[in-house]
């Protein structure tokens, strides 16, 4: 895919959707015992999942997990660090306190964000919308290359899904691709994909433009699943 691409990925329940996105972020628990993962001219199979991130993916999890102990900013902080550390070929190259603050005020103030869940341990007690838009937050914060979208949409009330799905498509273009991992429709009127793939037993079975989102919704997977 290309850099400011967004492509959908719809499936039914357990056709293997997250497994992709945690292989492609190389999530430890998952093993790929066939093909490559290649990002602009790099093969990424063997990367640790924090060197993948310095190469500029992002996951966003369908369920975003706590980490009591580190709060929302310095989480972020030391994440951009971290980036902009391996951009610096391993020297240190930490963000000005004051530039980081501003812009994540400004970026929290543009997703909705409330400001007390800055100082907030990472979805700690978040609400699972909470958690979702924080989600977006980390994403608008690190600028990725690609990021994959796990269900953002689901538990995300009416207001906020379209705040969060408008924050992502002002994102993708001009230097941002995404990767749209939905069960409906709805996140697609605000991130328009350019793609369309239906995933079945881990395979992507049908691809399409924007048109097939509709057809899966009003006709549902059934006829995709003649097991051999
Ligand atoms: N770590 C794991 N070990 C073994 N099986 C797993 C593991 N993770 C997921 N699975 C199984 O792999 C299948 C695919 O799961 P996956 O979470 O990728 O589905 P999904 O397409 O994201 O579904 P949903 O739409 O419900 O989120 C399921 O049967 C699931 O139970
Ligand atoms: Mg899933």
């Amino acid at each position: 895919m290309d850099p400011n691409e967004v492509h959908a990925v719809m499936g039914p329940n357990g056709s293997g959707k997250s497994t992709l996105a945690y292989a492609l972020m190389g999530h430890p628990a998952y093993q790929i015992t066939e093909g490559q993962i290649l990002f602009e001219g790099e093969d990424l199979t063997a990367m640790e999942a924090d060197e993948r991130a310095q190469r500029g993916l992002f996951l966003a999890f369908q369920y975003p997990h706590a980490v009591p102990g580190v709060t929302v900013t310095s989480f972020l902080r030391s994440a951009i660090n971290s980036i902009r550390k391996a951009r610096a070929g391993g020297e240190d190259d930490p963000i000005a306190i004051p530039e980081f603050r501003t812009e994540l005020l400004e970026q929290m103030d543009r997703l909705k964000v409330s400001r007390e869940l800055a100082s907030r341990y990472l979805n700690d007690g978040f609400s699972g919308g909470e958690k979702k838009r924080v989600e977006i937050l980390q994403m608008a914060m690190l600028k990725p290359r690609i990021a994959i979208l796990d269900e953002t949409d689901s538990g995300l009330d009416i207001d906020a899904l379209q705040i969060v799905a408008r924050g992502v498509q002002k994102l993708v273009s001009p230097d941002m691709g995404a990767v749209v991992i939905t069960h409906y429709q709805r996140i697609l009127n605000y991130i328009k994909p350019d793609f369309v793939h239906v995933f079945i037993d881990g395979r992507i079975v049908e691809e399409g433009g924007p048109e097939l989102a509709h057809k899966l919704e009003a006709e549902g997977y059934e006829r995709y699943e003649v097991k051999v």
